[in-house]
C-alpha cells in the first residue's frame, strides 16, 4: 500500500482504501476500484486533488495472486505445452480454411449472412497468428494446464468477438487487440482455486465473490506479468463483466463508459458459455441462448445494437446441420431467413427413426419425409437438439 496525493493517481492504479466525500462520510470511490479517466474527472470535479489517498503498490497486487501461480507458470513454460496448444487450434479450425474463404466470398457476393462455422474458420487464422505472440501464448499455456474448458472457451470467445468486430468495421489492428482480449479475458481464473472454478454444485456467496474477482485479477496479471499488450486489451479484460445498466462488476460502470471491446466480449462470453456443456448442466441450444441474450437487452444490461448485429448476421443452424424437433421429427436444415436465422427451414428426413432412439417427444408426426417446415412461419414447432454438419 502506498500513500500519494490524489492528483498523482493515474489511470490503472488500484485504490487500497475508499476515497470519501468530505463532510458526508460517504465513499466516492470504493477501495479495490481500478481508476479510469471517469474517476479522475470526478476527483477533479469534487476538488479532492490536494487530499491524500492509498493505492496498491506492486507487492500488494502480487499478494492478491495465489502463490502457486508462479509454480504453474514455470511448469508451463515448456515447449511441448506450447506445441500442443498450436496443434489443437490448428487442427480444430484451420483444416477447412481454404474452403471457408471460398464460400465466404460467395456468401458476401450474395449479401447473405455468414455461417458461424465459416466465420470461425476465417477468424481462427487471426487467432493463430496472435498465438505466435509469446506474451499471449504463455498465458494461454498456463490457462490450458489449469482448465481445458476455460482454454477452449477463451479461443471461442476470441473467434466470436472477431466476428462481431468485423461486422462493426474494426480495422485489422483493433481486431488483433480484441482477439487478444478474447483469449485472455478469463486469465484471472488462474488465480482462483480450480475446485471453485470447476465446482458442479451451487457456489456459496463467498465462492461467488472469489469467482467475480477474476476480472480484476486478470487485469493485475496482465499489467504486471506481460509486456506490450495494448492498454485497450487489458481494459477490455477488466471490464468484460460490466453491464450497461451498471449492474456488472468490478466497477459497476455504465453505458459508453464500458469499452466497446468489453461490450463485444460480454456477448461472445455469454453466447459461448451457454452453448457449451458444463459439469453442472447441458448446453443450451443457439435459439434459446439468443432469446436469453435478447432478454438481457430488454433489461438494459446488454447492448441491443451489438446483439442485433450478431443475431442478424450469423447462421446459428447452418445448412446441413441435423436437428430434432419438438414434434419428434428429425430433419436437415436447408435454409434460413436472413432476419430470423434462429428459425431455419427444415427438410424432414425421418419422422419415425427418432422414436427408436427414444428422444422424441409426443406430438404430431404427420409430416411426410422430404417435406419442408419453415420454423419462421410455424411458431408451434421448435428445435430441441442439433448435430453440426
Ligand atoms: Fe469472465
Amino acid at each position: 500500500m502506498k500513500k500519494i496525493l490524489i492528483r498523482e493517481i493515474q489511470v490503472g492504479d488500484i485504490l487500497a482504501q475508499h476515497i470519501f466525500l468530505p463532510n458526508t462520510g460517504l465513499p466516492l470511490i470504493k477501495g479495490g476500484t481500478v481508476i479510469t479517466p471517469v474517476h479522475l474527472r470526478y476527483l477533479e470535479k469534487y476538488e479532492l486533488t490536494d487530499l491524500e489517498c492509498f493505492i496498491m503498490d506492486e507487492s500488494a497486487m502480487m499478494d492478491m495472486l495465489l502463490p502457486e501461480e508462479e509454480r504453474i507458470m514455470a511448469n508451463n513454460f515448456r515447449s511441448d505445452v506450447i506445441r500442443s496448444i498450436r496443434e489443437t487450434t490448428v487442427k480444430k479450425t484451420l483444416a477447412a480454411t481454404y474452403l471457408a474463404l471460398e464460400s465466404l466470398n460467395e456468401e458476401a457476393r450474395e449479401n447473405r449472412p455468414l455461417t458461424l462455422s465459416k466465420v470461425n474458420n476465417v477468424s481462427s487464422v487471426l487467432v493463430n497468428r496472435i498465438l505466435e505472440n509469446n506474451n499471449v501464448m504463455l498465458q494461454m499455456a498456463a490457462l490450458k494446464a489449469i482448465s481445458e474448458y476455460t482454454f477452449s472457451h477463451s479461443v471461442n470467445v476470441a473467434i466470436y468477438a472477431i466476428n462481431l468486430g468485423r461486422l462493426l468495421g474494426l480495422n485489422e489492428e483493433s481486431l488483433k487487440g480484441l482477439a487478444m482480449a478474447g483469449l485472455l479475458h478469463d486469465i484471472g481464473k488462474m488465480s482462483i482455486p480450480p475446485e471453485i472454478i470447476e465446482k458442479p454444485e451451487k457456489l456459496t456467496p463467498q465462492e461467488f465473490e472469489q469467482i467475480k474477482s477474476h476480472s480484476i485479477k486478470g487485469y493485475l496479471r496482465l499489467t504486471t506479468k506481460t509486456k506490450d499488450l495494448p492498454r485497450e486489451t487489458i481494459n477490455a479484460v477488466l471490464q468484460h463483466h460490466e453491464k450497461l445498466d451498471g449492474s456488472g462488476y468490478p466497477n459497476g460502470l455504465q453505458g459508453s463508459f464500458i469499452h466497446l471491446w468489453a461490450r463485444i466480449l460480454s456477448i461472445a462470453d455469454i453466447y459461448d458459455a451457454m452453448t457449451s456443456d458444463r459439469c453442472y448442466r447441458e448446453a443450451f441450444l443457439p435459439h434459446e441462448t439468443v432469446e436469453y441474450l435478447l432478454s438481457l437487452c430488454s433489461q438494459g444490461s446488454l447492448d441491443r445494437e451489438l446483439i442485433e448485429l450478431f443475431v442478424q448476421n450469423t447462421s446459428f443452424y447452418p445448412p446441413g446441420c441435423k436437428v430434432l424437433l419438438n414434434t419428434g421429427e428429425k430433419g436437415t436444415v436447408v435454409d434460413y431467413p436472413w432476419q430470423v436465422p434462429v428459425r431455419p427451414t427444415i427438410e424432414i428426413i425421418s419422422p419415425t427413426s427418432l422414436q427408436k432412439i427414444g428422444k422424441a417427444k409426443q406430438g404430431k408426426l404427420s409430416t411426410p419425409a422430404n417435406k419442408k417446415i419453415e420454423l419462421e412461419k410455424d411458431l408451434t414447432v421448435f428445435i430441441t437438439a442439433m448435430w453440426p454438419p
